[in-house]
């Protein structure tokens, strides 16, 4: 299994790329690229790690030679926020860095699954898509726009209220990835129950969670090694469940069947080609339903801003 990573020389893709080098099964290949010369670099560190992964780094303005063979590409290139900013500020740069990569992804490695991380995550998609499909190669069981730092969010700030064991807590988290679009479902936590001022204050707390980052930062960048978790969980979820591993479940935002907006976090279960199944997101509290409905409109017009951005 070849994984790759495009910004690995960057804040994330660092965290992200020693976090597999560990992890990755034996035998597995991984790539590193990013347009900063270091990213050989940080392969030959990476390297010293005696893991029976294989690693190499490519930089400059070519993907193509980290993207040969690769089965799960993972893309965090791009710029970060800085405090004041939105994720739908950094639209302007991170658009035309996703729909590069992405093409280059088509010509070299089309039936690739590739988790999008680049912000704003609900456009990016959505031009990854679009890139895809003017290729010929869209297959929407292999395109992944990274939500998972809103679950490991979710489980944290549960777990801290309740006293429970963080490991043991599960949130599925629907909808997309920025502010209000983010939509924890914590009414279907076994075991446990909340106050409603619990389930307000804590849905915004996993809301603005990535905001807390970036201003505890100061302007040094927002979230990456709490990112870098992250992404690797979905990376290696993916990696295993190609590999014939049964039972993976994630919540990912993905192009499922549309009932709420055509691309949309939710759960699913993935398998030897992407996803498997798109799985129900269940019964909704009276607060939930109300958060999805209000979230529907920023969300839509997230992703014509992606879808735009290509067919214009
Ligand atoms: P960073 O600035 O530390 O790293 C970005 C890397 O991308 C740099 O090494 C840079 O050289 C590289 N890069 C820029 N243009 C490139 C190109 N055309 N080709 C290849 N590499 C290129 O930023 P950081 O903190 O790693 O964040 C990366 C992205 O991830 C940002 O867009 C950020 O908003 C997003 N992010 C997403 C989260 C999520 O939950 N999905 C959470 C946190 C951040």
């Amino acid at each position: 299994m070849k994984v790759a990573v495009l910004g690995a020389a960057g804040g994330i893709g660092q965290a992200l790329a020693l976090l597999l080098k560990t992890q990755l099964p034996s035998g597995s290949e991984l790539s590193l690229y990013d347009i900063a010369p270091v990213t050989p670099g940080v392969a030959v560190d990476l390297s010293h790690i005696p893991t029976a992964v294989k690693i190499k780094g490519f930089s400059g303005e070519d993907a193509r030679p980290a993207l040969e063979g690769a089965e799960v590409v993972l893309i965090s290139a791009g710029v970060a926020r800085k405090p004041g900013m939105d994720r739908s500020d950094l639209f302007n740069v991170n658009a035309g860095i996703v729909r590069n990569l992405v093409q280059q992804i088509a010509t070299t490695c089309p039936s690739a699954c590739i988790g999008i991380i680049t912000n704003p995550v609900n456009s990016t998609v959505a031009i990854a898509a679009e890139v895809l499909k003017k290729a010929g190669v869209y297959d929407k069981n292999k395109l992944f726009g990274v939500t998972t730092l809103d679950t490991l969010r979710a489980n944290t700030f549960v777990a801290e209220l309740k006293g429970k064991s963080p490991e043991e807590v599960e949130v599925s988290v629907i909808g997309g990835h920025s502010g209000v679009t983010i939509l924890p479902l914590l009414s279907q936590i076994p075991g446990v129950s909340f106050s409603d001022s619990e389930v307000e204050s804590l849905t915004r707390h996993i809301q603005d969670a990535g905001t807390e980052v970036v201003e505890a930062k100061a302007g040094g960048g927002s979230a990456t090694l709490s990112m870098g978790q992250a992404a690797a969980r979905l990376g290696l979820s993916l990696v295993n469940a190609l590999q014939g591993k049964s039972g993976v479940v994630e919540c990912s935002y993905v192009e499922g069947n549309g009932e709420y907006a055509r691309f949309f976090a939710q759960p699913v279960l993935l398998g030897k080609n992407g996803i498997a199944e798109f799985k129900e997101i269940g019964h909704l509290s009276a607060f939930e339903k109300q958060a999805l409905d209000a979230m529907l409109s920023v969300l839509h017009k997230d992703i014509e801003l992606g879808e735009q951005f290509v067919n214009k």
